[in-house]
């Protein structure tokens, strides 16, 4: 994944791109590069490193201009260089190309190209672009080729994706057309900003912000024309497309750190604003009684009568799809399967037309998800998706989607949008269950206003934050920490171990409780810090025998369970205790701690935990 940008307007082009690529970097920190278009010719400055390395590059030579496009990126062919930097030039320097995908046919058609003569300086796939662009321009300035109706620039750039396969985000300048940016998607998300006097392009909102909350997000296989003054859109067949432009409701506060050390814990912190969020829109109130409203996706009775769920998702989604699997069965009683969305889509599924199919996505852009959307959709599956991003890809090409109203999230480590994703997850597990006669009256009231008080115990939990600090900085240093939980608890111990192996490097596993036994319990050791979930009462005898069978081998533990709970006082080395829910809700509030021990590990530890190494915050690529 990359972040891409482009300026064209009144003001110096250079700190505008270099302020939103600021807000774009977690997209991709490996190398940034900018392209500046100044009346009769391109500069292009670009460098390895992070974002901050260019800055003071720019800082020694100010680059003079009011057009340009920047990228940060986020290596996939090529290792991270000077080189490999985008934006990349043609030959004789007077088209300059950004770009975030990967282009799948490059060595084809950089063997086309070679055999005519094109001399590659990168190892990258995008390179194959910029010159397939400056050929279709030189021979429709010989003689008019394709597409009627645009101008040479436009056409040569319809031409040249028109050979492309794979995906793409990008943004293109030429010398000769100084009055304007070109832009394209496909497979890759692309956003253009509507200002007064200017208009802009980034790959997120947060990047507009400072200038617009008017948006086009560009629609797969679109092309934008941005002038000082207008933009046009195309499709790639360059047909004129007349649509209304779309609305931001996030302010640019919500996409800065607000006074928190990292994007991370402030992040951490929202959740329950973010709860609160999600859950306003959905609860009604009728006769006094608390109701799921999901007025907004037209959820009717046939969706309940789906004889399967199946679930695919990737990361940190897929650990909201496991929290759904037992949501599902336990509130719906619908059987349910969740897979990993790139084990999904190359496995030949067996399919039922009448499953409900329910895809789960912070960005709404990841590949594989996808990927698994679409083979899904093409048996002819209904689709449901819950994602944080309103004009993702997903959320277009999904039958109804739920939004998870997390608001802008910038760590690449999820916390907020997971979150919220479960809290999707309960209300349309009741709703479900509601719709198929499995709760009564005073069940289903019960179960809504526990999901009620939920923002104001996540609160508790956050007021409580140094107890968390205190034994992050007792186990920073452990060569491996297990997290074990059964049932619900399993599920958030996959999700535990994940936040801590991204951000800290900690060698960090889950495992189901009753599985240590099979094997994992060879590793104990010393060096070993185990991490019991323990929310589920009816297992607690379990997960305690698995406590002290660990403890047995010298491994050191945390037991996180219910305030007032005293079963695990005498065998837990530590404990950390959140305020009580229904058992079956407990993910939405036992995962707060382990991202706070997740994240103070990693800062003890060194690390940013706002750019794990080699993480990028959604993979748009496979
Ligand atoms: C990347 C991120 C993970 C995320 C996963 C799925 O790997 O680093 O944090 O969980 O993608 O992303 P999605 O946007 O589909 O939820």
């Amino acid at each position: 994944m990359c972040g891409i940008t482009g300026y064209i307007g009144c003001k110096q082009a250079t700190p505008e791109l270099l302020r939103a690529l600021k807000k774009l970097e977690y997209r991709g920190y490996d190398s940034a590069g900018i392209a500046v278009l100044n009346g009769s010719r391109i500069t292009v400055r670009k460098m390895k490193g992070a974002l901050g390395v260019l800055e003071r590059k720019i800082a020694e030579e100010a680059i003079p201009g009011t057009l340009g496009i920047g990228h940060t990126r986020w290596a996939t062919h090529g290792e991270p260089s000077d080189t490999n930097a985008h934006p990349h030039t043609n030959l004789s320097g007077n088209i300059a190309v950004i770009h975030n995908g990967i282009i799948e046919n490059y060595g084809v058609l950089k063997e086309w190209l070679q055999a005519r003569g094109v001399v590659f300086r990168s190892q990258t796939d995008t390179e194959v672009i910029v010159h397939l662009i400056d050929f279709y321009y030189n021979a429709a300035a010989i003689a008019p080729i394709g597409i009627p109706g645009t101008d040479l620039f436009l056409r040569a750039v319809l031409e040249a994706l028109g050979r492309i396969e794979g995906s793409y985000g990008l943004a293109v300048i030429a010398r000769d057309f100084p009055d304007r940016i070109i832009a394209a998607r496909k497979d890759s998300p692309l956003i253009v900003g509507l200002g007064d006097g200017e208009n802009l392009l980034a790959s997120d909102v947060p990047a507009l912000l400072d200038h617009t909350r008017e948006v086009y997000y560009l629609g797969e296989r679109e092309v934008a024309v941005l002038y000082r003054d207008h933009v046009d859109l195309f499709t790639d067949q360059g047909e004129r497309v007349i649509r209304p432009s779309s609305h931001v409701d996030w302010d640019a506060q919500a996409a800065e750190k607000g006074g928190y050390a990292h994007f991370m814990l402030k992040e951490i912190h929202e959740q329950p604003r973010a709860f609160t969020d999600t859950l306003r829109p959905r609860l009604k109130i009728a006769d006094g009684t608390p109701d799921i409203n999901f007025d907004e996706i037209g959820l009717d009775a046939s969706w309940a009568d789906a004889p399967r769920i199946v679930i695919t998702a990737c990361g940190t989604a897929w650990h909201a799809g496991m929290v759904g699997k037992y949501a599902f069965e336990h509130f719906a009683r619908i059987p349910v399967e969740t897979d990993i969305a790139s084990e999904y889509r190359y496995r030949n599924p067996v399919f039922n037309p009448r499953d409900l199919f329910i895809v789960i996505s912070q960005s709404g852009e990841t590949a594989d998800t996808l990927a698994a959307m679409r083979l899904a959709k093409q048996k002819g599956a209904r689709i449901l998706a819950i994602t944080n991003a309103v004009g993702s890809t997903l959320a277009r090409e999904s039958d109804l989607v739920l939004y998870t109203w997390a608001g802008p999230e910038i760590g690449v480590a999820s916390t907020k949008a997971f979150t919220t994703q479960l809290m999707c997850v309960y209300l349309l597990a009741l709703k479900l269950a509601r719709l198929r006669g499995l709760l009564d009256g005073r069940a289903y009231r019960d179960a809504l206003t526990s999901l009620q008080a939920i923002p104001a115990q996540a609160q508790k939990i956050l007021e409580n934050t140094a107890a968390i600090q205190r034994f992050a900085a007792g186990h920073f240093n452990k060569g491996k920490v297990f997290f074990i939980g059964r049932q619900f608890d399993y599920a958030v111990s996959l999700e535990s171990a994940l936040k801590l192996k991204e951000i800290s490097y900690t060698h960090s596993e889950a495992f189901a409780a009753g599985e240590l036994k099979h094997g994992p319990i060879a590793l104990v050791d010393r060096d070993t810090l185990v991490v019991a979930l323990a929310t589920q009462t009816a297992l607690f005898d379990k997960i305690a025998s698995n406590i002290q069978e660990t403890a047995a081998r010298g491994a050191a533990s945390l037991v996180i369970t219910w305030e007032g709970e005293h079963r695990f006082d005498k065998i837990a080395g530590e404990i950390f205790t959140i305020p009580r829910t229904d058992d079956p809700f407990s993910p939405l509030l036992s995962i707060i701690p382990a991202q706070l021990f997740a994240y103070y590990c990693a800062v003890l530890r060194g690390n940013d935990p706002d750019k794990p190494r080699n993480l990028a915050k959604s993979v748009t690529v496979e």
